[in-house]
Order: structure tokens, then sequence, then C-alpha cells
């Protein structure tokens, strides 16, 4: 019977789930002998029927089985949708947990279903969200064991017009007995084949979210974080993509986890060719006591279906985490263009040079002055006053306060950087609780720039950071707050913990990030939050729901960046990358590129500048100042657009990308080349999403063209004609340049 809404069909004789719109069909069924959810399908909408018995695949097996006499029962031949340990799969479970008489072994049966409206709200963890109920629906499968009272809530979500569904866990304990909670994954399922390519997000510090794509091997394959955050190496996403999938065409399979600490994504491949993908919080080092009448509820995997490409999946995860994960008041309104004093000045300031800054930059349309690393304590470099979060009187003898009131005089916005979660050991903060440091007792402690993290799993130490930032906050008018967070969790011990209960710190520590979080945005919920780590050290969709942008990357260079970029917005949209114009040559490799190119490249993003304004001859400020302007006419088309990757900077020296308005009216369109060629051929660059039956006529060219030759000729240039746009460099052909052409649709 289907609900009023159509999107979750339940065969209620035979036990048959189908979540469906438009896009997307989920299928799955109550297998009759285990009692355990049956996974049949997951891929491009299909047509429903009373049941879908013609997927169940059940050959018998000489193997393991449930029964005596019985050779199709064994899970191992199963496809299933929340293993469990310990009897007939061998394969790596879904969760796992350890009861009072010291097994692990589960037997959890199917006991009922509920259909909620909307989508109902996770626990103290971030999760996308419905604006009315109406937008999607909610099924929630529940699971119970003979043998023990504990409680499985698997939760599905299928939005009524976009290509995904969302999953997540909750595991109850209605019993008298503690269990423990070894493994816990937010999601799993089996696909009948292994005929996928693994493409994930690989990075370091300065290099983040660099595209790996290679494909399944039978075996185990995965990306994974046990470093506290979601890391700089591996974002917590992979996709499972057919072999001759491209950007535009073919089928994709994206998961994207909605946290911010350790994380695994993994792919098994058994020796049957089924693929078994999970997501969700990293067994290793992970271990959660639940106690009598306690509930713990994992984070939420997006699990998104394109047919239309890798391109398809990044524009579904773009307008879902733009418009359902991040959230008012900065969800739809514009970004300031903001600039950032920490590579102008280091911690080498004063009142007297930020103001320099601020009122030259407030003369080329700058809106928000960001004051970064430095303002407090004694921080004169990176040994020093984390966890003293008092202004420097020194640097800024009329405090926070006085500078807001100057900065804010100019006509500017202004922001203040914070790193809540670490200290130093000269910090008061730090010689009143030492023990509010992670580490163990006794063991040597390691530093990660000089400095500690705090036990963010420990209450009081948010309540303390929180009241900190609180007096500064609450004089210092402060609208925006870059949030940085320069260090990974090593001597990973609670003292405030029993010792049964370690293996819950690095959960803890992101509930207690979280919790800051949420508390500041209560109290001031108009600031505007940037995340940092070390640039994109924990840049994930579990942060963007309490802070809509993130610092990308500390690497600046404007050829870096177009790898950077380009790789972070498989998954998350422009208004989410923080991208600056840095000084040349480049701080981090030292190259030299042009005004034109840096910003060329800046504007695919949260648009803003990290230099010395006052260093610029008049000619560069009046580039930045036609930069600005160029950027505030086109911003609401960038940050609201629909995204296309055009020519990939990881196969070659050109890079193109380009983003076209939702009412298909306009379009920017920008190229990149690294290296100059003597002598070069002619190229064409085929556009993508274009209206096909629409004139549209090109600035710089002043040449119309319809959408439909755009999208399938493409523009036509030889270097010369590159030449063209008027954000090309007049010097001749030298390395890096850029071209960005807009079109707008004819009356
Ligand atoms: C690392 C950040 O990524 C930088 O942008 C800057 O804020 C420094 N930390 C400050 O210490």
């Amino acid at each position: 019977m289907p609900n009023n809404k159509n999107l979750i069909y339940v065969n209620k004789d035979k036990l048959e789930f189908h979540l469906t719109n438009q896009q997307v069909s989920y299928i799955f069924r109550i297998f009759e002998k285990s009692k355990q959810p049956e996974h049949l399908y997951f891929g491009k909408s299909i047509q429903n029927r009373p049941s879908f018995d013609f997927l169940i695949e059940r050959e018998p097996r000489s193997s393991i089985n449930l029964n005596e006499k019985d050779y199709t029962s064994s899970l191992e031949h199963t496809k299933q949708e929340y293993p469990g340990f310990g009897t007939t799969d061998f394969r790596y479970p879904a969760f796992e947990l350890e009861y009072p008489e010291g097994d692990r072994v589960s037997n959890f049966a199917y006991d009922s279903y509920v259909i909620h409206e909307g989508k109902p709200k996770l626990k103290g963890l971030p999760a996308t969200y419905t604006d009315s109920a109406d937008e999607a629906q909610t099924l929630e499968i529940i699971l119970r064991e003979a043998h023990s009272d504990l409680r499985i809530s698997l939760f599905y979500s299928i939005f009524e017009k976009r290509s995904l569904i969302t999953r997540s866990v909750e595991f109850h304990n209605d019993g008298k007995e503690i269990v423990k909670l070894n493994h816990a994954m937010s999601m799993s399922i089996d696909f009948p084949d292994d005929d996928f390519d693994m493409i994930h997000l690989n990075g370091a510090w300065a290099r983040e979210n660099h595209i790996e794509r290679q494909p399944l091997f039978k075996g185990v394959q995965s990306i994974s974080s046990a470093r506290g955050a979601s890391s700089h190496i591996h974002n917590p996403f992979f996709a499972l993509a057919r072999p001759e999938t491209t950007e535009r065409q073919g089928e994709v399979y994206g998961f994207s986890l909605v946290y911010s600490g350790n994380h695994l994504g993994q792919v098994e491949v058994d020796t049957y060719n089924v693929t078994r993908a999970t997501m969700g919080i990293n067994p290793y080092q992970f271990q959660w006591k639940l106690q009598p009448d306690e509930a713990f509820q994992t984070p939420e995997v997006v699990m998104v279906y394109s047919d239309t490409g890798i391109n398809g999946m990044s524009q579904t995860y773009h307008d879902l985490y733009r418009n359902r994960l991040a959230r008012d008041p900065w969800k739809n309104q514009e970004r300031p263009v903001l600039i950032n004093n920490w590579e102008a000045t280091y911690f080498d300031f004063n009142e007297e040079k930020i103001m320099e800054i601020a009122e030259k930059a407030k003369e080329t349309g700058i809106e928000l002055f960001v004051l970064d690393d430095g303002w407090f304590g004694e921080r004169n470099d990176d040994s020093s006053s984390l966890g003293n979060w008092t202004e420097n009187k020194a640097k800024l003898p009329n405090g926070i306060k006085g500078l807001s009131e100057k900065i804010h005089k100019l006509g500017l916005k202004f922001g203040l950087w914070f790193e809540p979660e670490m200290i130093n050991k000269d910090a008061p903060l730090y010689q009143e609780h030492p023990e509010w440091v992670i580490h163990v007792p006794g063991k040597p402690m390691s530093p990660g720039r000089n400095q500690f993290v705090l036990d963010f799993s420990n209450p009081e130490v948010v309540d303390a950071l929180f009241d900190q930032m609180d007096a500064i906050l609450i004089d210092g008018k402060i609208d925006y707050i870059k949030w940085d967070m320069n260090r990974y969790i090593t001597e990973p011990f609670s003292t405030r913990l029993p010792h049964d209960q370690q293996g819950e710190l690095y959960h803890r520590y992101i509930l207690g990030v979280y919790s800051l979080y949420e508390r500041l945005l209560e109290r001031y919920p108009d600031i505007l939050i940037e995340s940092c780590a070390g640039g994109g050290g924990r840049f994930d969709p579990g942060l963007l729901y309490y802070a809509p942008q993130a610092w990308t990357s500390d690497d600046t260079d404007a050829v870096e960046r177009l790898k950077i970029q380009y790789g972070t917005s498989l998954v998350y949209p422009l208004s989410s990358i923080g991208s600056h114009v840095s000084a040349v040559p480049n701080h981090q490799v030292g190259r030299t590129t042009s005004l034109d190119m840096r910003s060329a490249v800046a504007y695919f993003g949260t648009f803003g500048y990290e230099l010395d304004v006052t260093q610029l001859s008049e000619d560069e400020m009046n580039q930045m100042k036609a930069q600005i302007s160029f950027f505030k006419d086109n911003r609401q088309l960038i940050h609201e657009g629909i995204f296309y990757r055009l020519k990939s900077p990881f196969e070659g020296n050109e890079t193109a990308w380009m983003i076209v308005s939702q009412d298909r009216k306009e379009a920017l369109v920008s190229f990149y080349q690294v290296l100059a060629h003597p002598n070069p051929s002619y190229s064409r660059l085929k556009l993508a999403g274009l209206e096909e039956d629409t004139l549209y006529s090109l600035d710089p060219d002043a040449e119309e063209r319809f959408g439909s030759d755009l999208n399938t000729i493409g523009l036509l240039f030889s270097e010369n004609e590159r030449q063209r746009g008027h954000f090309w460099s007049r010097n001749g052909k030298s390395d890096f340049h850029s071209w960005i052409v807009k079109l707008t649709a004819k009356e």
C-alpha cells in the first residue's frame, strides 16, 4: 500500500519495502528465514509492483547455513542491509555488540516498521533536514533480538525531489545490563556485482581533495581517519562508478558521511563479486558502553544515485548541502567578500597596521575584515596563548571592542579567528586545569604546532570555552568567526571518562565540538562561521551544518587551487568553498601567477583576499576593484547556480568549469591554462547545461550563440583568440592564464 505521498511502498504480506521518487528506487525485504533485512535494489527509479521477489538470488550452497538440512539460508550468500557479526556471514559486519556474557554474536530480527513524515532530527548530530514535512518521508525499520533487550532502528529517508537516500541507525538498550557497542556503521549495502571504480578524495595539508579513481579488486579497500578529525588525508566521501562513467555520463553512487570525526568508508568485494559498501564512525579505537535506557545514534550517510555521471552526483550533493544542510540565516544569503590578514601580516601586526589594511580594502569594495591568529594573550608566534582568549593589549590597545568599532565605522563587517579546541602550556587555563588536556597521565604528550588538544568530551571544558568566547563576542559585535583547528589528537585519553569508556573519547570529542557550535549559534544566530583545520583538515558535511563555508586549503596558489577546488567540488557546493586571492610569489609554493589568474580561480568559491593591500600598486588596486565588482555582479550565480566541471586539472595543462543559473538564463565559463605552449593547436571547449534553443550573448566576445551549439560544439579558440578574454593578461604569451566568458540569454 502506498502512503499518501507515494514515496514509500510497503508490501505488508511479503514484507517488502520500496522507497521511490521520479529519480531513484531503493528496495529491500525481510528474509523469511533469518528475519533480517535483505537488500534487493538501489539505483534508477523503477516502476513499483506488488512484489520484487524476482530480484532474490538464492543458490543452494554447501556453506554454513542458519538451519540444518537447509542450503539456502546462509547470510554469506544473502545481500544484506545491516549485517551483524557472528553467524553465517564472514564478511565485515555493519555492527558488532559485546554482550555481558562476553560473546559478540548478534541475531537481530525484524520487529516492525514506522513511516515518519519528513525527517526526524538526529539527536546531538548534524544532519540534512526538511523545511516542511511534506518534502520527504522516513522509513524506520525496528529490529530486536530474542536473547537481549536491545533494539536497532534503521532509518531511511527519501526526499520527493532528490536522487538520494539518507541512512542512519539508532541502537537502544531497553534492558538492565550494559552492552558494549564495538562497531556501529551508519549504513551497509550489498551491490550484486563488482563492476565499479572507487573514487575518493585524498590529500594532505596544502594539497587537499585530490581525486583518486581505481577499479575495485576482490578484497577490502577503504578510506578512513583515526586522527580525531575527518582529516586532510581522506575526505569522508567515496563513490562507486561504473568503469565507463565519465563526468557527464554513466552511473555512479556517492556516499558522504555527515560527520567530522574518525570515519571509515569501506568496500569489500567477496569471492562471488558481491560488493559490500559500508560507511560510518571508524570502528578502530571506538567502543561505546551502552547503558540501560541509553540510545546511541550514528551519523547520517547521504547516498546519491546518478545516471548522469559524476557531475550529476555532484549537483545532487550541491543542491542538498546548500539548501538542506546549511541553515538559516546564511544558507541563501550572499556571503561577504572578505579580506583576511593572515598572509598579509602573520603574527606581526598592531591596530594601526590592521586599520591601514582595512581602510585600503574598503576602497576596493571589500565587505568583511577578518582578524586572524595572534590577537590574544601573548601570541607572537605559534608557541603560545591558545586557550587564553583575552586581547593582546600591546597589539590592540583598544581591545577587540575598540578595533571592531573602528572597522564597523569604516562600513566593514568584522570577523575574528579562534581555535577553541586547543591550548598552549602557558595559558592560565592550562595552569588551572592540566587535566583538561587530552593525554595519558604519566606518559609523554606529543605537541603538534606546539599545542595540545582540550578534552571536548568533557562538558565542563566546553562550558569554559563558551564563556571565554562569549566574553569577546558579547562586546565585540563580531559578524563572522573563523574557527580553526590545527592539529590531530594523539595520546587519546580523557581523565574524566572511566577506564572502560575511553573508546568513547573521539566520538564524545566531536559531540562536544558540535555542542559548542550549537551554543554559539543559539546565542549569536546571525554570526557567519567559517570552519578551518589547517586548511581543509575538517572540510566535511558535519561542520557545514554549523559553518556553511570552510577554508579549503592553506595553499592559496592559483595552480594548486585548481586541483583542490575541482576535487572539493565533487561533493561540496561553491558557496562552501573558501577561496582567496593571495600575494605572489605564493607563500606555499613560491609561484608567481597573474592577479587575473588568481582571482579567476578564487571567484569560484566564497571569494576573498589574503594579502597586504597596502603594498599593491595603483594598477593592482584598480584590478582588485574591478575583480570585486565583477564578483558581486555574479555572486548569486556562482553561489546558487548549477556547477559543471568541463576539463580536469588532474588530466592535463588545462582546466575548465562553468556555472549556469537555475533558470539557465546566465552562465559563467572559466578556462585556465597552466603553462603556455608555442605554436599551439586549435581547441574547442564543449559547454554544458545551457538551454538548447536559447540564444546567448557572449561577453567579452560580443558573439551570439545558441545553447545547442555551445553544448554540442563548444567555444572555439586558438591561443590568440583566448587573449580576447577581458581577464586575460595582456603581456603576451606566458604561463598561468585564465579566461572567463559570461553568457546571457537574449530576451
Ligand atoms: C591555519 C589556517 O588554515 C590559516 O588560514 C591560519 O588561520 C593559521 N592557521 C593561523 O594560525
